[in-house]
């Protein structure tokens, strides 16, 4: 039988939903590509915020898979949701969908909502904010000099004197484009059904990319793309690691027509140790961490989606399967 994967390990037991007489509680799983810490965190936060439901571990589901109801997922491995046949809603903990619906198990007449919070857009454009602001004023390549013991500062230039342009017009683009704004850069937002994008390229000095991953989208950050960037642009790659073409984006790199690249996202997460953005002179990464769901206000989302649900409601956030987001 098709189950959720095991989470052997999972300390915490299925909780018993107090019963507030009329109808039976909610069932719920929580399923994802979570180590035993997170997933007991997550389960912790998601019973506060909606005590009323009944949260089932993996071992609980596979005794009963037709009895859950809600699936609220966290990037989770595929087949997690096979077998689940009475799912009514599935909903994401993670902004991105495109794993989700990269999975053929996971069944296409049940509505998908991604997560939409607030902190965790406030997070993204921290990240974007500092990325930026380290790249307009060269911190990153002070960083470099400090490396090599040299004392050298370069000319500084105001804010407006640096447009960006901003990839993904949606929940986090939206929230990054008036973040920098506020900070005094002049920004462009770029997203589906937008003017050609090759014109907007060469008159920004730096990209933050914000898009959801799509047929259309995978693959956008190409060599072609690369080369309408004017010399000595940087990159800011916030969306996923499949937008870009590694060997593109090295070589621009190599020749010094990208000046920098900041990557938090990448095709194989962890990025393999051989892989050559690890130690590039112009890339500073990170572990996929621009921005991590935030457990209690996530938490509270997923609450406000269940409830919805439960009322009959139409939950908040749903995903356009023919759109990919
Ligand atoms: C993170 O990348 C997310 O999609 O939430």
């Amino acid at each position: 039988m098709p189950v959720p994967p095991s989470d052997a390990g999972h300390p915490a037991p299925p909780s018993e939903a107090p019963t507030s007489g009329g109808a039976p509680p909610m069932k719920v799983i929580l399923a994802g590509d979570l180590d035993a810490g997170e997933w007991a965190a997550w389960h912790a936060a998601l019973a506060a915020a909606l005590p009323e439901a009944q949260w089932l571990d993996a071992e609980a589901a596979r005794r009963d898979p037709t009895a859950v109801q809600v699936a609220v997922v966290a990037n989770p491995p595929p087949g997690s949701l096979a077998g689940l046949h009475h799912l009514k809603l599935i909903q994401s903990l993670w902004a991105g969908v495109d794993r989700l619906l990269a999975d053929p198990t996971v069944p296409a007449e049940v509505p998908l909502a991604r997560m939409v919070d607030p902190a965790m857009s406030a997070a993204m454009a921290e990240t974007a904010l500092w990325a930026v602001l380290a790249l307009h004023r060269g911190f990153f390549a002070y960083q470099q000099r400090q490396r090599e013991g040299l004392w050298r500062q370069h000319r500084q230039r105001r804010a407006a004197e640096v447009p960006v342009l901003v990839l993904g017009r949606g929940e986090m683009g939206g929230r990054v484009a008036a973040a920098l704004r506020t900070q005094g850069y002049p920004v462009t937002t770029w997203g589906r059904g937008g003017p050609p994008l090759q014109a907007q390229l060469a008159a920004h000095e730096i990209v933050v990319n914000l898009l959801p991953l799509t047929p259309q989208t995978r693959g956008l950050l190409d060599a072609r793309f690369l080369a309408a960037m004017p010399p000595s642009a940087a990159l800011v790659n916030l969306g996923r690691g499949a937008h870009v073409v590694d060997a593109d984006l090295l070589a621009a790199l190599d020749s010094g027509h990208l000046r920098h690249a900041v990557l938090d996202v990448f095709h194989a997460e962890p990025l393999p140790a051989a892989h050559r953005f690890w130690r590039h002179p112009r890339v500073t990464m990170l572990p996929h961490a621009a921005a991590l769901t935030d457990h209690a206000s996530a938490a509270q989302v997923v609450a406000a989606n269940l409830r919805a649900l439960r009322e009959g409601a139409v939950p908040a956030h749903l995903v356009d399967r023919a759109r990919g987001y």
